[in-house]
């Protein structure tokens, strides 16, 4: 058992012991490190001031095999255990600017330049992936979407859009290259290896190797919270709305890290959104669109879907997905294992059936088949990193033969009651039913009755029901009625 944090910044060694170990790593770069490069503007993962690398090599084989850019105002260094960390301070080779850096600088990305180390840890992020790739480019779409975790208030975007698809990859080497040595990958291995307790009067933190080990602590210590990425509880412990003192991290156990889809497709509880999307794109496109418009690439990079799905919130956008695929939460308690359907999960605002001695371990679920339609739909106020006003996931399985007649149907959408929703009425009476115009009208007529929405800054109750009818008929049109 260890009990210091250990992870490597910018090529060294860090071992981070007591209440340290509960800084948020922005903290601890800027009023520890001195590193004061890393800015902090919004705290609570917005405009990614605070951008930093992480390469968290102890998982492969996803486009995550690389350093990723995370947002460092809201990640506790605790949760860092076992990565290792650049900063924008590590970017320089000698006297060289790294090309994300000499492109921002010829391009005039930058006016008073306190967004500047954001954009250039957030675009070197992507130089990573390119140069891993042996890609030689970077489009205007793909610099769009890497930089939409970060705001400027005073450059203009366009120039540093330019700066990014200016980047010369051909002259570039990997950050990885220059960083990450043979010391260093077992160090990292070793600390990966062992569990780690830090405890001190004021704080606390567990990360053990095995699922027994933390379904044992969980019962013994109930007042503990379990912590994921963070990028949940950053935002609320940066708000002084609870306080991250008592916490239980799962990052050190093997088995939640995995995506297997022999029979079931089973998700383990640590896997991200960015791992799930790279996983699912070419299995379920839609799903892949849809998460193009969650959070950030810092927050994605991170994120991980059970934390979504623990965190109850009504409009969380992955709940939708998997209540619409069938899927089942896996729990695992003092009194063993479950399986719950994800329909029986959610009961109230922000209650779930999760008992306060189980932890969720994954997801279980059925991908869509060959005679199945799958469409996902999100409305927010801005198309990118906002979160859901409403948002509607529909799957059908078609009879075999017909596809205008209803085998089996799932709706489910969030922004619409205090939970996110199956619309089981809607559901039976389709279940069965060939869909033609008559049908359509009455369902539209009909399904209004199965929720009370609420008007909130994000939009008006009327507005809501107005969402509803119209993804039910973009669904039922472009599949059935065209
Ligand atoms: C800038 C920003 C943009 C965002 N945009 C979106 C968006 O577009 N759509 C959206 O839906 N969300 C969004 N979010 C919310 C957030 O990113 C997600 O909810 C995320 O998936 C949470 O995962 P996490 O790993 O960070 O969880 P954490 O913050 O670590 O935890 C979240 C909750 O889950 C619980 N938990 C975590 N793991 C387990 C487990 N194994 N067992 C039991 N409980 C567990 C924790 O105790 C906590 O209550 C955004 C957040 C930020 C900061
Ligand atoms: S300071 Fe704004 S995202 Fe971290
Ligand atoms: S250069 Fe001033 S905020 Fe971007």
């Amino acid at each position: 058992m260890r009990n210091q944090i250990v992870f490597y910044l910018n090529g060294k060694r860090h071992n981070v012991a007591g209440e340290q170990a509960g800084m948020m790593l922005a903290d601890y770069l800027r009023y520890d490190q001195a590193l004061t490069g890393t800015k902090v503007v919004c705290a609570e993962g917005d405009c990614g001031a605070c951008s930093v690398l992480r390469y968290f090599p102890h998982v492969s084989g996803t486009d995550a095999d690389n350093y990723i850019a995370i947002n460092s105002c809201i990640t506790p260094v605790a949760t860092l255990d076992a990565s290792s960390l650049l900063t924008v301070e590590s970017l320089k080779d000698g006297d060289r600017l790294h090309e994300a850096q000499r492109s921002m600088v010829d391009s005039h990305g930058s006016q008073c330049g306190f967004c500047t180390p954001g954009f250039v840890m957030a675009l070197t992020g992507l130089v990573e992936e390119k140069l891993s790739k042996k890609q030689k480019n970077i489009s205007d779409k793909e610099a769009k979407n890497c930089l939409t975790g970060n705001l400027c208030r005073c450059t203009g975007y366009q120039a540093i859009i330019d700066a990014a698809t200016k980047v010369d990859l051909k002259i570039e080497k990997t950050l990885k290259d220059r960083y990450y040595d043979k010391e260093q990958e077992n160090a990292l291995k070793e600390a990966y290896a062992k569990s780690v307790l830090v405890e001190t009067p004021k704080f606390s933190f567990f990360a053990p190797k095995t699922m027994a080990e933390a379904v044992a602590y969980l019962d013994k210590n109930p007042d503990t919270r379990i912590i994921a990425s963070s990028t949940d509880l950053g935002v609320v412990h940066n708000k002084r709305k609870i306080h991250l003192t008592k916490l239980l991290s799962l990052h050190l156990v093997d088995e939640l890290y995995q995506i297997s889809s022999t029979d079931k497709v089973r998700l383990g509880a640590r896997v991200t959104m960015t791992e799930f999307r790279h996983f699912i794109k070419d299995k379920v496109p839609d799903i892949a669109n849809y998460l193009d418009i969650f959070a950030s690439p810092q927050i994605k990079n991170i994120a991980t879907i059970v934390g979504n799905i623990a965190n109850a919130s009504p409009i969380g956008d992955t709940p939708p997905i998997f209540l619409a695929l069938g899927a089942n939460v896996l729990l695992h308690g003092k009194n063993g294992k479950r399986s719950l359907p994800m329909s029986e999960f959610f009961l109230d605002y922000r209650k779930t059936a999760r008992a306060s001695d189980e932890i969720i371990t994954g997801l279980e679920f059925d991908l869509p088949g060959k005679n199945s339609s799958f469409k996902a739909f999100k409305n927010s106020n801005r198309k990118d990193l906002d979160i859901s006003a409403m948002n509607m996931v529909i799957q059908v399985d078609w009879q075999d033969d017909q596809k205008e007649v209803v085998k089996e149907i799932r709706i489910a959408a969030g922004g619409i009651a205090a939970t996110p929703l199956r619309l089981k009425k809607t559901e039976d009476t389709l279940r069965g039913q060939k869909i033609d115009q008559k049908l359509f009208e009455k369902i539209c007529h009909d399904v209004h009755q199965e929720f009370t929405p609420l008007s909130d800054l994000r939009a008006s109750s009327a507005y809501r029901r107005v969402l509803v009818e119209n993804y039910l008929m973009r669904f039922f049109k472009q599949e059935v009625l065209a």
